[in-house]
């Protein structure tokens, strides 16, 4: 059997990511919770999701929301406890619902009792596990930073230690140093971590900011003259953490029959992805990249730079690896607002999922994204929440001591990743049904007109076709050519309309959407046999409204 049509569980399931800081509040302290979680389970089955990713629900002092780990064994108390978590995993084994959890390699808080050790002395047992290095003296006669590496966050990425006087590397926050993977001791208190959970039943993990274990030359950047340097070539995607995840493959997760999910930033190449996530590499099962979450020109989304983004994964990937497919995850603002249109909200919800959704791979929908979520309309700084903005923030003062708020807000509002943390919508009760007390982040106020309770009756909502595509990949007579169908783009200049076809075995389908809110016109003959979902009530033609979107069988 060819590697890419063995079936695998993993290739046929429907994932949904939950963020738990806003996914249901059940005690009501504010903040969405585990209990929360387990409350929605029949929810999410209701909508067919066969597999949950959850993000970090670790002890945390949450400066970036969880993924700055204080115990990687521990549940924080504001998300419930360690029972809780056990309910969980059997609530969901009874819904046949797989469960996988955000695994954080790369760094742990800054309040994780190793660092706590690290950082007392030069000679600590656990200096080691982080990364130290001795700052510099420039031209002036100045002490900077060991190298020029921007952190993702702004500013350094590196933060003076005044008691060892000594710079800790942290590619984000200031309170999340990074692991030192070359020390043997590091990589093995990780994997214990990960077998602890294992063990309690998970079915994996999403393994957080994988790309950037590996550090070689610690060297200065020449990718620009600014004072902070973006430098992927210096921690990014390097060989040497490819022999680190075959070992955590060979001695965890090869005994066990589960999904893992790479992070990898950096800008991967194809290359890149086999060697993380190909069928001969032994390392993940598939990989998140982020090629196709910033594709604009001047007239909005860059459609034929998007076809060509994703031909890469779905075209030059085919045959060597899995890929999962997502259109937004915490990360990233709301799909509809970046993407779509709000103003024709159902329209052009339904054809981002039309377009996504059945390409090749295994879908990860962010909660929210089935009814349409929207941006929140930020309008002060104290509107928002992420660490990241804050210190991006401070950074650009440092460089621009005249940048106004006003100006920094709308640079940022857009593409904030608070965007996709407003709490979820699920009616229009108070606090938008999350919670019956004030929510630790704001409801968007559009939440009366967009919520769960609104779409879930009704037939024509955005909600609804959801659950159509994700009943059409899991049990329909079309799933095998959803799954394992090979991909083909067609009428690849067209500037509006995304369109590819699938095939497998006797069967083709066509995939045709209008990603602009003008009329088009497809370039490409094939004669309707079956059709499989269409978002607006009308003939099949070559000619598309704006933000029509449909797939058919062609053969
Ligand atoms: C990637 C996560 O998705 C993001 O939310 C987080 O800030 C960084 N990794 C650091 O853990």
């Amino acid at each position: 059997m060819k590697k890419h049509f063995e079936k695998q569980w993993w290739k046929e399931a429907v994932g949904y990511q939950i963020y738990p800081k806003s996914f249901k509040d059940s005690n009501n302290d504010g903040i969405g919770d585990i209990k929360g979680i387990e409350e929605k389970i029949p929810y999410l089955n209701e909508l067919g999701i066969n597999l949950i990713w959850i993000g970090p629900f670790y002890k945390s002092p949450m400066d970036d929301n969880g993924y700055d780990v204080s115990d990687f064994k521990d549940v924080d108390p504001t998300f419930g406890t360690i029972d809780d978590m056990k309910s969980l995993i059997k609530t969901c084994k009874t819904y046949n619902i797989k469960i996988i959890i955000d695994l954080v390699l790369n760094h742990t808080s800054d309040e994780h009792p190793w660092f706590v050790e690290s950082k007392k002395s030069t000679d600590n047992p656990y200096r080691d596990y982080y990364i130290w290095k001795d700052g510099r003296v420039n031209g002036l006669g100045e002490e900077i930073e060991p190298t020029n590496w921007a952190s993702f966050f702004g500013g350094s990425c590196w933060k003076k230690d005044e008691q060892t006087n000594q710079y800790y590397m942290k590619i984000f926050s200031d309170k999340m140093p990074d692991l030192n993977w070359s020390n043997k001791k590091v990589r093995k208190s990780m994997y214990d971590i990960a077998t602890y959970w294992l063990d309690l039943g998970i079915d994996g993990f999403r393994v957080d900011a994988v790309s950037h274990l590996g550090r070689e030359g610690f060297i200065d950047s020449k990718n620009s003259n600014d004072r902070y340097v973006y430098a992927p070539e210096n921690f990014s995607n390097l060989p040497i953490l490819h022999t680190y995840i075959k070992e955590f493959r060979q001695e965890v997760l090869d005994h066990y029959d589960i999904v893992t999910v790479g992070e990898l930033g950096g800008g991967p190449s194809i290359e890149d992805g086999i060697n993380y996530a190909g069928y001969e590499s032994n390392e993940f099962n598939m990989a998140f990249n982020f090629d196709h979450n910033w594709v604009f020109n001047e007239n909005g989304i860059d459609v034929v730079r998007l076809k060509t983004v994703f031909k890469k994964w779905q075209v030059d990937f085919f045959k060597k690896g899995w890929n999962p497919l997502y259109w937004l995850n915490h990360d990233h603002p709301r799909v509809i607002s970046h993407y779509g249109d709000p103003s024709n909200h159902k329209l052009s919800g339904s054809m981002l999922a039309t377009v996504m959704y059945f390409m090749w791979g295994t879908p990860f929908i962010y909660n929210g994204e089935e009814i349409g979520m929207t941006n929140y309309p930020f309008s002060s700084l104290d509107d928002f929440s992420d660490i990241a903005i804050k210190t991006t923030y401070k950074a650009r003062l440092k460089t621009q001591p005249n940048l106004s708020t006003d100006t920094f807000i709308n640079d940022v509002k857009e593409s904030s990743r608070d965007n996709a943390r407003t709490p979820i919508q699920w009616s229009d009760d108070v606090y938008g049904g999350f919670s019956n007390v004030e929510p630790w982040f704001h409801i968007n106020p559009n939440y009366k007109e967009i919520n769960v309770k609104r779409q879930k009756n009704d037939p024509d909502s955005l909600w609804s076709y959801y659950k159509n595509i994700i009943d059409l990949r899991r049990n329909s007579k079309y799933k095998d050519v959803i799954v394992y169908g090979e991909t083909m783009f067609v009428d690849q200049k067209n500037e509006h309309i995304f369109s590819f076809i699938r095939s497998y075995e006797e069967t083709t389908i066509l995939i045709v959407a209008n990603m602009h809110n003008v009329n088009a016109k497809l370039d490409y003959d094939f004669k309707v046999k079956d059709v499989l979902i269409h978002n607006i009530d009308s003939n099949i033609t070559e000619n598309l409204k704006p933000y029509e979107a449909y797939v058919v069988k062609i053969k």
